[in-house]
């Protein structure tokens, strides 16, 4: 997998790019990141890549040839996905992490708060967002990108299963985790997973991750996968909700 990435700011990836799990996945060579500056595909002298918006207003537009340019350069191969991030893009989420992650080139161009010419837009496959805020660039969002799907590439994370237990990657919120100490300023661990029961363990942490999910982000309960069991325990959850109002 390679990820390309057209920013104004490639000095902001150096260090998360070297850092924990991804930066030794790199290092590895389980996946590359390929940083364009925008500015090298300008061909003015003062390398512009932004200009005054047509019909006036403040802030300053990012311009469309060199990052036409810079992504006419790039020798996509395979299966590939061209991404702009803006805040009117769709919410970046697990599921679509999980689909980049079988692709074999994902390239994002990391827009600029204050505006990109809409003519990028057409050299973009999909429009994805951080979430409802503004941020001055694209550039966080495009290494939360190269991390979520970084993370989900095979050989990346040392056990494989550790992401499928992931919070979302089976439409839940994931279970409360704890270590030790046993006791911490008179909070104990609750008993069940000291008990040995497995099978114990495994309903506690179910059911868990489904009132944590029901108390906090109750519309993912929708599309997520429940057993008859799990159902019945959202239904109690639900008559415990309705009788404490
Ligand atoms: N650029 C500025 N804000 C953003 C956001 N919320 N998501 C994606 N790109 C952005």
């Amino acid at each position: 997998m390679k990820f390309h990435v057209l920013t104004i700011f490639p000095d902001f990836f150096a260090s998360p790019l070297k850092s924990g799990i991804i930066g030794k996945a790199i290092e590895k060579g389980v996946f590359e990141v390929n940083l364009l500056n925008i500015r090298d595909f300008t061909t003015d002298r003062h390398r512009t890549t932004d200009d005054y918006p047509y019909g006036g207003g403040c802030g300053m537009v990012m311009k469309v040839e060199p990052v036409a340019r810079a992504i006419e350069s790039i020798p996509h191969e395979g299966k590939k996905r061209i991404i702009l991030t803006t805040p009117q893009g769709t919410p970046f989420n697990q599921a679509l992490a999980k689909e980049l992650s079988g692709l074999d080139d994902v390239t994002v161009i990391c827009g600029r708060y204050e505006g990109v010419d809409e003519r990028v837009r057409a050299f973009a496959d999909i429009e994805v967002s951080a979430g409802d805020y503004v941020l001055t660039g694209g550039e966080a969002i495009a290494l939360g990108i190269i991390d979520a799907v970084g993370r989900l590439i095979p050989g990346v994370l040392g056990n494989e299963a550790s992401s499928e237990e992931d919070s979302f990657s089976n439409g839940l919120l994931e279970h409360p985790q704890y270590t030790r100490p046993e006791m911490f300023r008179g909070v104990c661990v609750p008993e069940i997973l000291l008990s040995g029961n497995h099978a114990g363990i495994e309903r506690w942490r179910r059911q868990e991750s489904i009132k944590r999910t029901f108390l906090r982000r109750p519309e993912l309960l929708s599309s997520a996968e429940l057993s008859r069991e799990d159902a019945e325990y959202v239904e109690a959850l639900k008559r415990g909700a309705a009788s404490a109002n």
